[in-house]
């Protein structure tokens, strides 16, 4: 069993706390091992990039940590405490971890304001002006506070998925798993919600990132984390891992991504 986390003094950018800990976490979908015997140390305040081929396991690993999927042997920890199996502990963890999914997920009745509230209130119990007012906050640093009264119909694509990231940040998360964010948006709009996730990164969010937008981890990510069959195969520096790949299913991976 190896663990291909480098120790806290190897990677920048963060505390050397750890705050997300998978240790030797095994799961199977019938004969399928979709996660092998994954290792992993995300720290306070580190961005995480996962990195691999369709089909490897990456959006069954953030599902995994998020508890939407169930493991069956191994550990995961958040902030010292293992993952609840269900009941308020989970509601807890839920909301201490938020996620931003492909697909925006917005409540398609609820104006954007609205949508950013609801959690807040429903779950964390804040009252509802002073829900209000930081959700006006949340949605001008996304940039679309001016959209506030509007439905998520009336907006683009790349605007409903910054108002689903500043939805997921009015839970005050303490990790944020973000799983291909940008894939479903047309071209023009990719860079703006990358935008708001640079910007989320350097102010010390703690965040695990589904993606291959390259640009993004080299402007962003701390650690870049490869992903085959099931395995992480590579974990390294954004620099090291574009520029001197190690394994050949990485080489032969970045070279189909690089030269589409
Ligand atoms: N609910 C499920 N039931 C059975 N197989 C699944 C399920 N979800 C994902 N898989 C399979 O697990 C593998 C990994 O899927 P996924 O985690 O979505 O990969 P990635 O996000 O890297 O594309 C794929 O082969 C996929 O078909
Ligand atoms: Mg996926």
């Amino acid at each position: 069993m190896t663990d291909p986390t480098p120790a806290p003094e190897e990677s920048a950018g963060h505390s050397g706390v750890p705050l997300v800990v998978l240790e030797g976490v095994n799961k199977h979908f019938g004969d399928l091992h979709v996660l092998q015997d994954i290792n992993l140390t995300v720290h306070e305040g580190e961005v995480l990039v996962v990195i691999g081929p369709s089909g490897s396991g990456k959006s069954t690993l953030c599902r995994t940590i998020n508890r939407l999927e169930t493991y069956e042997s191994g550990r995961i920890s958040i902030g010292g405490e293992d993952l609840p199996e269900e009941g308020k502990a989970l509601a807890r963890l839920r909301a201490d971890v938020g996620m931003v999914f492909q697909s925006f997920n917005l409540f398609a009745h609820k104006t954007i304001l609205e949508n950013v509230t609801l959690g807040p209130v429903k779950v964390r119990g804040v009252k509802a002006d002073q829900a209000k007012k930081r959700a006006m906050e949340l949605l001008e640093r996304v940039g679309v506070a001016h959209q506030s009264a509007k439905y998520p119909a009336q907006l683009s694509g790349g605007q409903q998925q910054r108002v689903a990231i500043a939805r997921s940040l009015a839970m005050e998360p303490r990790v944020m798993l973000f799983d291909e964010p940008t894939s479903a948006l047309d071209p023009e709009m990719i860079n703006e919600v990358l935008d708001v996730m640079v910007q989320l990164a350097k102010s010390g969010m703690t965040m695990i990132v589904v993606t291959h937008e390259m640009g993004f981890a080299r402007k962003a990510a701390d650690r870049v984390v490869f992903m085959a069959d099931g395995a992480i195969v590579e974990s390294n520096t954004p620099e090291e891992f574009f520029t001197n790949p190690q394994s050949a299913r990485a080489k032969d991976f970045l070279g189909k991504i690089l030269t589409h």
